[in-house]
Protein backbone atom coordinates (compact mmCIF):
# COMPACT_ATOMS: atom_id res chain seq x y z
CA UNK A 1 0.00 0.00 0.00
CA UNK A 2 1.20 3.31 -0.92
CA UNK A 3 0.41 6.85 0.98
CA UNK A 4 -0.45 10.12 0.04
CA UNK A 5 -0.36 12.80 3.03
CA UNK A 6 -1.78 15.94 1.41
CA UNK A 7 -0.23 18.95 2.54
CA UNK A 8 -0.80 22.08 0.74
CA UNK A 9 -3.81 24.09 1.01
CA UNK A 10 -5.15 27.99 0.88
CA UNK A 11 -4.67 27.79 5.24
CA UNK A 12 -6.62 31.52 4.59
CA UNK A 13 -8.42 30.37 7.88
CA UNK A 14 -5.16 30.62 9.56
CA UNK A 15 -3.73 34.15 8.04
CA UNK A 16 -1.60 35.79 8.85
CA UNK A 17 -0.20 32.53 10.36
CA UNK A 18 0.10 30.96 7.22
CA UNK A 19 0.94 33.91 4.50
CA UNK A 20 4.53 32.92 4.97
CA UNK A 21 4.65 29.95 6.12
CA UNK A 22 3.22 26.35 5.35
CA UNK A 23 0.26 25.57 7.75
CA UNK A 24 1.39 21.99 8.26
CA UNK A 25 4.77 23.32 9.59
CA UNK A 26 3.17 25.20 11.99
CA UNK A 27 3.45 23.78 15.81
CA UNK A 28 1.50 21.65 17.60
CA UNK A 29 3.01 21.64 20.99
CA UNK A 30 6.04 19.78 20.36
CA UNK A 31 6.83 19.20 16.54
CA UNK A 32 5.52 19.96 13.36
CA UNK A 33 1.56 19.58 12.74
CA UNK A 34 3.13 17.21 9.50
CA UNK A 35 4.48 14.89 12.17
CA UNK A 36 1.21 13.62 12.94
CA UNK A 37 -0.26 12.90 9.98
CA UNK A 38 2.83 11.33 8.99
CA UNK A 39 3.21 8.59 11.84
CA UNK A 40 -0.65 8.03 11.29
CA UNK A 41 0.63 6.56 7.41
CA UNK A 42 3.88 4.97 9.31
CA UNK A 43 1.91 3.20 12.03
CA UNK A 44 -0.87 1.88 8.67
CA UNK A 45 2.53 0.18 7.73
CA UNK A 46 3.02 2.57 4.55
CA UNK A 47 6.91 3.49 3.55
CA UNK A 48 6.81 5.26 0.52
CA UNK A 49 4.89 8.15 0.78
CA UNK A 50 4.14 11.63 -1.09
CA UNK A 51 3.45 14.37 0.15
CA UNK A 52 1.83 16.96 -1.80
CA UNK A 53 1.94 20.89 -1.17
CA UNK A 54 1.71 24.35 -3.09
CA UNK A 55 5.09 25.23 -5.20
CA UNK A 56 5.54 27.75 -2.58
CA UNK A 57 5.50 25.33 0.82
CA UNK A 58 6.81 22.43 -0.91
CA UNK A 59 11.01 23.27 -0.29
CA UNK A 60 10.48 23.90 3.51
CA UNK A 61 9.05 20.58 3.90
CA UNK A 62 11.28 19.01 1.87
CA UNK A 63 13.91 20.52 4.32
CA UNK A 64 12.43 19.27 7.08
CA UNK A 65 11.87 15.47 5.65
CA UNK A 66 13.90 14.92 3.09
CA UNK A 67 14.07 11.53 1.26
CA UNK A 68 12.79 9.40 4.34
CA UNK A 69 15.52 7.59 4.18
CA UNK A 70 16.74 8.35 7.96
CA UNK A 71 12.90 7.13 9.07
CA UNK A 72 13.03 3.94 6.79
CA UNK A 73 11.08 6.05 4.23
CA UNK A 74 10.92 6.60 1.05
CA UNK A 75 9.30 10.13 0.22
CA UNK A 76 8.93 11.59 -3.05
CA UNK A 77 7.20 15.02 -3.45
CA UNK A 78 4.64 16.64 -6.06
CA UNK A 79 3.40 19.86 -6.15
CA UNK A 80 -0.16 20.99 -6.64
CA UNK A 81 -0.07 24.12 -8.29
CA UNK A 82 -3.69 25.53 -7.19
CA UNK A 83 -5.46 24.08 -4.12
CA UNK A 84 -7.99 21.83 -6.71
CA UNK A 85 -9.23 19.85 -4.20
CA UNK A 86 -8.61 16.57 -2.04
CA UNK A 87 -9.78 14.01 -5.08
CA UNK A 88 -7.06 15.53 -7.22
CA UNK A 89 -4.50 14.08 -4.90
CA UNK A 90 -4.80 10.31 -6.66
CA UNK A 91 -3.85 12.19 -9.89
CA UNK A 92 -1.20 13.95 -9.10
CA UNK A 93 0.32 10.79 -7.28
CA UNK A 94 -0.60 8.34 -10.12
CA UNK A 95 2.48 7.40 -11.08
CA UNK A 96 3.69 6.84 -7.53
CA UNK A 97 0.30 4.64 -6.45
CA UNK A 98 1.20 2.47 -9.65
CA UNK A 99 -1.17 -0.51 -9.25
CA UNK A 100 -1.16 -0.03 -5.38
CA UNK A 101 -4.01 0.48 -3.27
CA UNK A 102 -3.63 3.90 -1.64
CA UNK A 103 -4.05 5.91 1.67
CA UNK A 104 -4.88 9.85 1.42
CA UNK A 105 -4.32 11.47 5.02
CA UNK A 106 -4.67 15.43 5.31
CA UNK A 107 -1.73 17.45 6.59
CA UNK A 108 -3.90 18.94 9.11
CA UNK A 109 -5.46 16.55 10.86
CA UNK A 110 -4.32 15.29 14.54
CA UNK A 111 -5.60 11.51 15.09
CA UNK A 112 -4.82 9.87 19.28
CA UNK A 113 -6.45 7.12 20.90
CA UNK A 114 -6.21 3.42 22.12
CA UNK A 115 -5.88 1.04 19.52
CA UNK A 116 -5.10 2.83 16.69
CA UNK A 117 -2.32 1.06 15.24
CA UNK A 118 -4.95 -2.23 14.97
CA UNK A 119 -7.66 -0.03 13.56
CA UNK A 120 -5.11 1.33 10.93
CA UNK A 121 -3.63 -2.35 10.60
CA UNK A 122 -7.14 -3.79 9.71
CA UNK A 123 -8.35 -0.94 7.43
CA UNK A 124 -4.97 -1.19 5.30
CA UNK A 125 -5.74 -4.99 4.98
CA UNK A 126 -7.16 -6.40 1.69
CA UNK A 127 -8.89 -2.98 1.16
CA UNK A 128 -11.63 -3.82 -1.45
CA UNK A 129 -13.56 -0.14 -2.24
CA UNK A 130 -12.89 2.23 0.44
CA UNK A 131 -12.34 2.18 4.16
CA UNK A 132 -13.75 5.48 5.85
CA UNK A 133 -13.73 6.57 9.47
CA UNK A 134 -16.64 8.14 11.50
CA UNK A 135 -15.92 10.26 14.47
CA UNK A 136 -19.11 11.69 16.99
CA UNK A 137 -18.97 15.69 16.52
CA UNK A 138 -21.04 18.55 18.25
CA UNK A 139 -21.44 20.45 14.58
CA UNK A 140 -21.11 17.62 11.78
CA UNK A 141 -22.93 20.57 9.41
CA UNK A 142 -19.69 21.43 9.02
CA UNK A 143 -18.37 18.31 7.66
CA UNK A 144 -19.50 15.01 5.13
CA UNK A 145 -21.30 13.19 7.77
CA UNK A 146 -21.75 9.51 7.52
CA UNK A 147 -25.58 7.61 7.69
CA UNK A 148 -24.99 3.86 8.88
CA UNK A 149 -28.03 1.70 8.96
CA UNK A 150 -28.75 -0.67 11.84
CA UNK A 151 -26.14 -3.36 11.06
CA UNK A 152 -23.24 -0.58 10.95
CA UNK A 153 -23.27 -0.70 7.32
CA UNK A 154 -22.63 3.04 5.37
CA UNK A 155 -25.58 3.87 3.41
CA UNK A 156 -25.70 7.34 2.61
CA UNK A 157 -22.82 10.26 2.81
CA UNK A 158 -24.35 13.76 3.31
CA UNK A 159 -22.07 16.38 2.06
CA UNK A 160 -22.44 19.67 4.85
CA UNK A 161 -25.99 18.74 5.60
CA UNK A 162 -28.08 21.71 7.08
CA UNK A 163 -29.98 18.48 8.85
CA UNK A 164 -27.66 16.17 9.35
CA UNK A 165 -29.05 12.48 9.76
CA UNK A 166 -26.05 11.61 12.45
CA UNK A 167 -23.58 13.30 14.16
CA UNK A 168 -20.78 11.04 12.75
CA UNK A 169 -18.31 13.27 11.01
CA UNK A 170 -15.88 11.78 7.74
CA UNK A 171 -12.37 12.08 9.18
CA UNK A 172 -9.03 13.23 7.15
CA UNK A 173 -7.73 9.40 7.00
CA UNK A 174 -9.19 7.40 3.96
CA UNK A 175 -7.86 3.90 2.68
CA UNK A 176 -9.25 3.14 -1.05
CA UNK A 177 -8.32 0.20 -3.68
CA UNK A 178 -6.71 1.42 -7.25
CA UNK A 179 -9.65 2.29 -8.62
CA UNK A 180 -9.61 5.58 -7.14
CA UNK A 181 -7.26 6.75 -9.80
CA UNK A 182 -9.53 6.20 -12.53
CA UNK A 183 -12.53 7.37 -10.22
CA UNK A 184 -10.48 10.50 -9.95
CA UNK A 185 -9.62 11.08 -13.38
CA UNK A 186 -13.55 10.85 -14.24
CA UNK A 187 -15.05 13.71 -11.65
CA UNK A 188 -15.95 17.00 -12.46
CA UNK A 189 -15.25 19.57 -10.30
CA UNK A 190 -17.99 21.06 -8.31
CA UNK A 191 -19.15 24.25 -7.93
CA UNK A 192 -16.44 25.43 -5.81
CA UNK A 193 -14.42 24.55 -8.29
CA UNK A 194 -12.88 21.40 -6.52
CA UNK A 195 -12.31 17.93 -7.40
CA UNK A 196 -14.42 16.69 -3.99
CA UNK A 197 -13.37 13.94 -2.08
CA UNK A 198 -17.14 13.53 -1.32
CA UNK A 199 -17.85 12.48 -4.81
CA UNK A 200 -15.08 9.80 -4.46
CA UNK A 201 -16.36 8.18 -1.75
CA UNK A 202 -20.03 8.39 -3.69
CA UNK A 203 -18.85 6.68 -6.26
CA UNK A 204 -17.61 3.37 -3.46
CA UNK A 205 -20.97 4.00 -1.50
CA UNK A 206 -23.19 3.68 -5.33
CA UNK A 207 -21.18 0.17 -6.41
CA UNK A 208 -21.97 -1.10 -1.94
CA UNK A 209 -18.06 -1.07 -1.70
CA UNK A 210 -17.82 1.77 0.68
CA UNK A 211 -17.18 0.89 4.73
CA UNK A 212 -17.10 2.93 7.74
CA UNK A 213 -15.04 2.45 11.27
CA UNK A 214 -16.05 3.81 14.30
CA UNK A 215 -13.72 5.70 15.83
CA UNK A 216 -15.86 6.61 19.15
CA UNK A 217 -15.92 8.61 21.29
CA UNK A 218 -12.80 7.54 23.61
CA UNK A 219 -10.70 8.43 20.55
CA UNK A 220 -9.60 11.98 19.56
CA UNK A 221 -9.98 13.19 16.45
CA UNK A 222 -9.00 17.20 15.99
CA UNK A 223 -8.14 19.18 13.36
CA UNK A 224 -6.04 22.30 13.55
CA UNK A 225 -6.79 24.78 10.67
CA UNK A 226 -8.01 27.42 12.59
CA UNK A 227 -6.59 29.77 15.36
CA UNK A 228 -8.57 28.12 17.84
CA UNK A 229 -8.61 24.58 17.25
CA UNK A 230 -4.75 24.43 16.52
CA UNK A 231 -4.53 25.87 19.98
CA UNK A 232 -6.88 23.04 20.95
CA UNK A 233 -4.96 20.35 19.30
CA UNK A 234 -1.45 21.95 21.04
CA UNK A 235 -2.96 22.05 24.58
CA UNK A 236 -4.26 18.05 24.47
CA UNK A 237 -0.99 16.80 23.11
CA UNK A 238 0.89 19.06 25.71
CA UNK A 239 -1.41 17.56 28.24
CA UNK A 240 -0.85 14.22 27.84
CA UNK A 241 2.77 14.24 26.93
CA UNK A 242 3.55 15.92 30.05
CA UNK A 243 1.02 13.53 31.84
CA UNK A 244 2.60 10.40 30.35
CA UNK A 245 5.91 11.04 29.89
CA UNK A 246 5.27 9.92 26.23
CA UNK A 247 5.44 11.74 23.06
CA UNK A 248 2.35 11.64 20.62
CA UNK A 249 3.90 11.45 16.67
CA UNK A 250 7.45 11.30 17.32
CA UNK A 251 7.99 9.89 13.80
CA UNK A 252 11.38 8.75 15.64
CA UNK A 253 9.79 6.30 17.61
CA UNK A 254 7.15 4.92 15.30
CA UNK A 255 9.97 4.49 12.96
CA UNK A 256 11.61 1.57 15.90
CA UNK A 257 8.49 0.77 17.17
CA UNK A 258 7.34 -0.80 13.29
CA UNK A 259 11.23 -1.95 12.42
CA UNK A 260 11.90 0.69 9.87
CA UNK A 261 15.03 1.70 11.39
CA UNK A 262 17.52 0.38 14.18
CA UNK A 263 17.80 1.45 17.76
CA UNK A 264 21.38 2.73 16.73
CA UNK A 265 19.53 4.63 13.80
CA UNK A 266 17.34 6.56 16.32
CA UNK A 267 19.86 7.35 18.38
CA UNK A 268 21.35 9.34 15.45
CA UNK A 269 18.70 10.95 15.14
CA UNK A 270 17.78 12.03 18.60
CA UNK A 271 21.43 13.21 18.59
CA UNK A 272 20.80 15.48 15.93
CA UNK A 273 18.67 17.66 18.09
CA UNK A 274 21.30 17.78 21.27
CA UNK A 275 19.38 20.97 22.81
CA UNK A 276 15.78 19.77 22.97
CA UNK A 277 13.59 17.40 24.99
CA UNK A 278 12.33 16.50 21.94
CA UNK A 279 15.90 14.89 21.52
CA UNK A 280 16.33 13.61 24.50
CA UNK A 281 13.16 11.57 24.21
CA UNK A 282 13.92 10.44 20.90
CA UNK A 283 17.24 8.97 22.56
CA UNK A 284 15.66 7.66 25.65
CA UNK A 285 13.86 5.41 23.40
CA UNK A 286 16.37 4.60 21.46
CA UNK A 287 18.49 3.57 24.73
CA UNK A 288 14.90 1.76 25.83
CA UNK A 289 14.28 -0.58 22.74
CA UNK A 290 18.00 -1.38 22.25
P1 LIG B 1 -8.91 22.51 4.13
O1 LIG B 1 -8.79 22.65 5.60
O2 LIG B 1 -10.21 22.12 3.58
O3 LIG B 1 -8.46 23.83 3.41
P2 LIG B 1 -7.17 24.72 3.56
O4 LIG B 1 -6.03 24.00 4.18
O5 LIG B 1 -6.92 25.28 2.21
O6 LIG B 1 -7.52 25.84 4.61
P3 LIG B 1 -8.57 27.07 4.61
O7 LIG B 1 -9.93 26.46 4.52
O8 LIG B 1 -8.27 27.70 5.93
O9 LIG B 1 -8.23 28.01 3.50
O10 LIG B 1 -7.85 21.40 3.64
C1 LIG B 1 -7.68 20.22 4.34
C2 LIG B 1 -6.26 19.71 4.14
O11 LIG B 1 -6.03 19.37 2.78
C3 LIG B 1 -5.18 20.70 4.50
O12 LIG B 1 -4.08 19.97 5.07
C4 LIG B 1 -4.80 21.30 3.18
C5 LIG B 1 -5.01 20.18 2.23
N1 LIG B 1 -5.43 20.56 0.87
C6 LIG B 1 -4.55 20.41 -0.17
O13 LIG B 1 -3.38 20.03 0.02
N2 LIG B 1 -4.98 20.67 -1.43
C7 LIG B 1 -6.25 21.08 -1.71
O14 LIG B 1 -6.58 21.29 -2.90
C8 LIG B 1 -7.15 21.24 -0.61
C9 LIG B 1 -8.56 21.71 -0.85
C10 LIG B 1 -6.71 20.97 0.66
Amino acid sequence: MKGILLAGGHGSRLHPLTLAVSKQLLPVNDKPMIYYPLSVLMLAGIREITIISTPHDLPQIRRLLGDGASLGLRLDYVEQPVPGGLAEAFILAADNIGDDPVALVLGDNVFHGHNFYEILQSAAHDVDGCVLFGYPVEDPERYGVGVTDAEGRLVSIEEKPARPSSNRAIVGLYFYDNDVIDIAKNLRPSPRGELEITDVNQHYLRRGKARLIDLGRGFAWLDAGTPSSLLAAGQYVSVLEQRQGVRIACVEEVALRMGFIDAEACERLGARLPASSYGAYVRSIAAELA
